[in-house]
């Protein structure tokens, strides 16, 4: 009967001592299965010890056995619940009211959202809208333009020239100076009727100050079709300028001259008190549609350059271009 009360005693303080050294539920959990486990545990082996011992002896060998088998239960109920509770306590201690840590999110440029909201407008006037290369050749920055060689907007200083001639290209390649060389490039791929925008950078090495920047954006707008005339264009711009920027903008006509319209016009708006010139405009020139093999005698169409810069300004009150570059995260946001 010693024999088998010792191996009580030893099965007890192994199983309290493996209980006392977890650290983890999933390890006590180990422990459990390993000393009181119903398949494989420890515990069965002691069982079968009872029914070694003798008639007189069974009653105190059965009673140890209960013993042993409650204390060794009870011992991994305090475990358990004192991991538990050691938890709950850390969990207290995060404050869930507090304020967190908010995630500074980034926004659009407001010069890109300008152009969103233009790409936008001229959409429901029915006008796509295409893109064009920043790098161009001549052709299409002047020639095709009716810019002929020995105009003055060609001066070398009044341009980025890139290189005088690029691999596979035909001639010098500049940054183009205005979005008008999408017109040529537009006309190039489809005929008649158009109804295009093209909205993105040009470069001009002007000196930089409140108003002027070496790179700025412009819309180009296109329209050819029969029967086109400068009464649709006023029509458009005026309709487009109040819908950015409100019922009481005036648009204005100053006659003016670039060599692809024919008349020509400054265009000016009336925002406020004052007004603003916002770019050029005219009827296309029968020159430009014959480079870009139309028939002057079936078409006619009108096309305007607007300063997207001068209208963000506006609109933001914005009164110095230059804080648009300068990536002045506190000015930015607040736009
Ligand atoms: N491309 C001209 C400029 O940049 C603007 C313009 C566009 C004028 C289309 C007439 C027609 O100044």
């Amino acid at each position: 009967m010693m024999d088998i009360l010792q191996a009580f005693d030893e099965y007890e303080s192994a199983a309290l001592a493996a209980i006392d050294a977890t650290t983890s539920p999933e390890q006590l959990e180990q422990v459990r299965v390993e000393y009181l486990g119903q398949k494989k545990g420890k515990l069965r082996d002691l069982q079968s010890l009872i029914g070694k011992a003798s008639k007189e002896e069974k009653p105190a060998v059965g009673k140890r056995f209960n013993e042993v088998r409650t204390r060794v239960g009870s011992r991994l109920e305090t475990q358990l619940t004192s991991m538990t509770s050691r938890k709950s306590a850390r969990e207290a201690s995060f404050d869930v009211t507090l304020p967190g840590i908010v995630p500074r999110l980034g926004t659009l440029h407001p010069v890109t959202k300008t152009i969103v909201q233009f790409r936008e407008l001229m959409g429901r006037f029915g006008f796509e809208v295409v893109e064009g290369p920043e790098l161009e050749d001549e052709r299409h920055n002047f020639e095709a333009l009716n810019i002929p060689d020995d105009h003055p907007a060609r001066d070398p200083l009044d341009n980025f020239y890139i290189a005088t001639a690029a691999a596979g290209s035909d001639g010098p390649v500049l940054l183009r100076s205005q979005t008008s060389t999408v017109q040529i490039r537009t006309m190039e791929q489809q005929p008649p009727p158009i109804r295009i925008v093209s909205l993105g950078r040009v470069y001009r090495p002007d000196a930089v100050d409140r108003t002027h920047s070496c790179m700025f954006h412009q819309m180009e707008g296109l329209m050819v079709d029969r029967h086109v005339t400068m009464a649709h264009l006023k029509t458009l711009l005026t309709l487009f300028a109040r819908a950015f920027l409100g019922p009481d903008v005036k648009i204005r006509f100053r006659p003016s001259f670039f060599p692809f319209t024919e008349p020509s016009v400054e265009v000016d708006m009336k925002w406020g008190d004052s007004w603003m010139e916002i770019g050029g405009a005219g009827m296309v020139d029968t020159n430009v549609f014959r480079a870009v093999g139309y028939d002057p005698e079936e078409v006619t169409g009108f096309a305007f350059g607007l300063g997207i810069e001068r209208f963000c300004m506006k609109h933001f009150e914005v009164d110095d271009i230059r804080r648009f570059y300068e990536n002045d995260v506190r000015f930015l946001s607040q736009l």
